[in-house]
């Protein structure tokens, strides 16, 4: 049985179909990408998966339980967690404290150390700093602390490596690599295309709320439906090495 699994999804807003019957699932262990033009739905996709917002159709399986329209502090207790586009940890907390309160708020507190963690996204030295005066990076690798503090199977990482430079985005996909590696099951939504491509073994591909292509990175790549989805932007760029 996949981990999770999402059928005939479908989201409005008003008159916008921004998720329209999307189908897709991921095993245990597996990380999935999902990539596609600026408002595709991609974000849209998580928050119905995380409770922010309800599904007008379709459903959502966590373990082969539908989770559709459970609060998000129910999907987090099932196992859930998610980083955001844009991070808002708590800023006059410590980083420390901010992961403590993702402890609290997660399915097993007291059975992970929040300083493990933060030595895990490289944030050790960072503990007593509070989280506005971190830079960029040290706030999503905080957030991603954050998720991981609540004990999920499944991570949900929206465009995690967006704004970062070129050794942030080598670094957060080492970390990445290695919570793979470790047996998280990850879910990601990743703008920067040639770095997605690098570290999934299969890709979903959004566009105006459909799924257009599914498969391994380099047939997603050489897919003209794909590419023409994407017009405009330089597919060259997709496989620039890291
Ligand atoms: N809360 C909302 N209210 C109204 N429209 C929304 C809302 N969230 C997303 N949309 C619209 O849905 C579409 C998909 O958005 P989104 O899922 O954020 O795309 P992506 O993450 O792929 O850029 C866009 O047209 C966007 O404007
Ligand atoms: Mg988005």
């Amino acid at each position: 049985m996949p981990l999770l699994e999402v059928d005939r999804l479908t989201k409005s807003f008003g008159g916008i179909r921004a998720v329209s019957g999307v189908s897709f699932a991921i095993e245990q262990g597996e990380l999935l990408g999902i990539m596609g033009p600026n408002g595709s739905g991609k974000t849209t996709v998580f928050n119905l998966i995380a409770g922010a917002l309800t599904a007008d159709a379709g459903s959502i399986r966590l373990h082969g339980e539908e989770i559709g329209g459970l609060s998000p502090h129910r999907i987090c207790g099932k196992g859930v967690a998610r980083t955001f586009q844009f991070v808002r940890p708590f800023p006059g907390l410590s980083t420390l404290d901010n992961v403590r309160v993702g402890l609290l708020y997660g399915r097993s507190p007291g059975r992970t150390d929040a300083r493990k963690l933060l030595t895990l996204v490289g944030l050790d030295a960072k503990a007593h700093t509070r989280a506005a005066d971190l830079t960029l990076v040290e706030r999503k690798r905080l957030e991603l602390a954050r998720a991981l503090a609540t004990s999920p199977d499944l991570l949900l990482l929206d465009e995690f490596m967006a704004g970062l430079n070129p050794a942030e985005t080598a670094g957060a996909m080492d970390l990445i690599r290695t919570l793979v590696a470790q047996g998280m099951t990850v879910l990601m939504v990743e703008h920067i295309v040639w770095a997605l491509m690098k570290l999934s073994r299969r890709i979903l591909v959004l566009s105006a709320g459909e799924k257009i292509a599914e498969g391994p990175p380099e047939a997603v790549a050489a897919d003209s439906v794909v590419l023409d989805a994407y017009l405009g932007s330089d597919p060259g760029s997709w496989i620039r090495a890291a």
